[in-house]
């Protein structure tokens, strides 16, 4: 097992999100608890203003509060799930855009719900059927089943470029080693499909990785043209998928998202030239619009010394926060004291942060290949509060069940206040629908 300690260069006590105590929200709600912070969603919704279309990628935060959240910011939203469609749905979505004529000179009408999967599966086709959503295919099983049951419906296909980036193998969704999207070869056929089963393909979409760089996503609008070119007049919009990135490790910095919307800006302009009418061009992050936003508080409730190593045991474990154990990924840690004596400024030293499950891989600080590293923290006591940061994509979402853990809280703070926006499950909550 290697030690690779993990060192802070940051501030690393936090007594505040927000503005609002981490004691208080530790108090009013229990721990471990997801508290998100609406100004900093905000603020990064706003970061994408210059694109047409702003979709989120719901399946990084989609909690109904944050879902009302980024509609009041005139993001729209993207469902891969009946369950997904069903929050787009009662956050306040309208399920289809309403029908209008496009003409050469406006830019058509933006579907606010777009499912996008590689099958679909059969509550998800009745859902769709049902509401009339438009459909990101990422199959040419789809058109057909999608055709059988809304005849002359319009569609986006969901192309795999052939390449693909992530922050972890696991995250790659391009190439040959990705069930991910119609294969780029295939869209001839794929068109030809489409054709006999009488649907128009409106839309191209490309997505080839989550947490990848802007360098690998940029090579992405120049695959993405040749297939549009490809498809020809009846495409009205385009999307360059997801996957931002987010700084993480200390060091890292946020991306030039302007020169990225450039690159596309310019790609959509050489379209609408060639198609003689306009392209909506869109944008469909998950992680950069809540990551930053998100904090889960945890309680430290043992410290212990095994061999030379020092853990800190909390009461958040990865059936919270899953993202350390399936990828080894960095979260930034604070420490919140107990004792408010802001005077005292306690020794750092080097520790490992475990959580409450029996299994060995409940380790925050853990690098890709499961190895325990240790990280660089304030000397805590039983009883002070740990934070885990930028915690707020891919976060609750991931939460599990596993040991039996009640799902945690989650909390959104919003100018100064804060509110409950789903309670903690209790144990009753743990055993409904199960019988003896
Ligand atoms: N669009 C599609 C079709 C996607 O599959 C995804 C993410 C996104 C957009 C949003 O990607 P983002 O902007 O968030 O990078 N659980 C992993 C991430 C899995 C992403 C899955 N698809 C993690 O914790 O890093």
């Amino acid at each position: 097992m290697i030690d690779t300690a993990q060192h802070a260069t940051r501030p690393v006590i936090r007594r505040d999100i927000a503005g609002v105590p981490v004691a208080d929200l530790a108090r009013t709600y229990g721990t471990p608890l997801y508290a998100y912070d609406a100004e900093t969603i905000r603020r990064r919704c706003r970061d994408l203003a210059a694109w047409d279309t702003v979709r989120f990628a719901q399946k990084a935060c989609s909690n109904l509060a944050v879902l009302d959240l980024v509609r009041r910011a005139g993001v729209m939203v993207d469902a891969v799930s009946t369950g997904e469609i069903h929050r787009a749905l009662a956050a306040g979505y309208r399920p289809h855009a309403p029908s209008a004529a496009a003409t050469a000179d406006a830019l058509p009408p933006v579907h606010p719900i777009v499912y996008t999967a590689d099958i679909f599966d059969r509550d998800s086709l009745d859902a769709v059927v049902r509401h009339g959503i438009h459909c990101n295919c990422g199959s040419a099983d789809m058109l057909e089943q999608l055709a059988a049951r809304m005849p002359g419906a319009s569609v986006t296909l969901r192309v795999n470029p052939g390449f693909g980036h992530g922050h972890s193998q696991k995250t790659n969704t391009g190439g040959e080693g990705s069930k991910h999207g119609i294969w780029h070869e295939e869209i001839p056929d794929v068109l030809r499909r489409a054709e006999w089963a009488g649907l128009s393909v409106s839309g191209l979409h490309m997505h080839i990785g989550s947490g990848t760089d802007l360098a690998h996503l940029a090579e992405v609008a120049e695959a993405l043209e040749r297939v549009a070119v490809e498809i020809g007049r009846s495409l009205t919009t385009i999307s360059a998928g997801g996957g931002l990135p987010v700084p993480y490790k200390p060091g890292e910095e946020h991306a030039d998202l302007g020169g990225y919307f450039d690159l596309w800006n310019d790609t959509r302009r050489r379209l609408e030239e060639r198609f003689g009418h306009r392209i909506r061009l869109e944008i469909e992050p998950g992680r950069y619009l809540t990551a930053e936003s998100g904090f889960v508080i945890t309680e430290v409730r043992a410290l212990k010394r095994q061999g030379t190593r020092k853990y800190l045991l909390v009461d958040a474990g990865f059936n919270t926060l899953a993202r350390p154990v399936l990828y080894g990924s960095y979260h930034p840690m604070s420490l919140c004291p107990a004792a408010d004596d802001a005077a005292a400024a306690p020794t750092a030293e080097d520790v490992a942060v475990g959580g409450p499950l029996c299994e060995s891989g409940d380790i925050f600080t853990q690098t890709d290949g499961g190895f325990v590293a240790t990280r660089n923290l304030p000397a805590a006591a039983v009883g002070d509060l740990l934070v885990i940061e930028i915690a707020g994509a891919y976060g609750f979402v991931m939460a599990s069940n596993y040991n039996s853990k009640p799902l945690p809280a989650e909390v959104l703070i919003d100018g100064g206040s804060h509110r409950l926006v789903r309670a903690r499950q209790t144990p009753e909550d743990l055993v409904r629908g199960e019988t003896v």
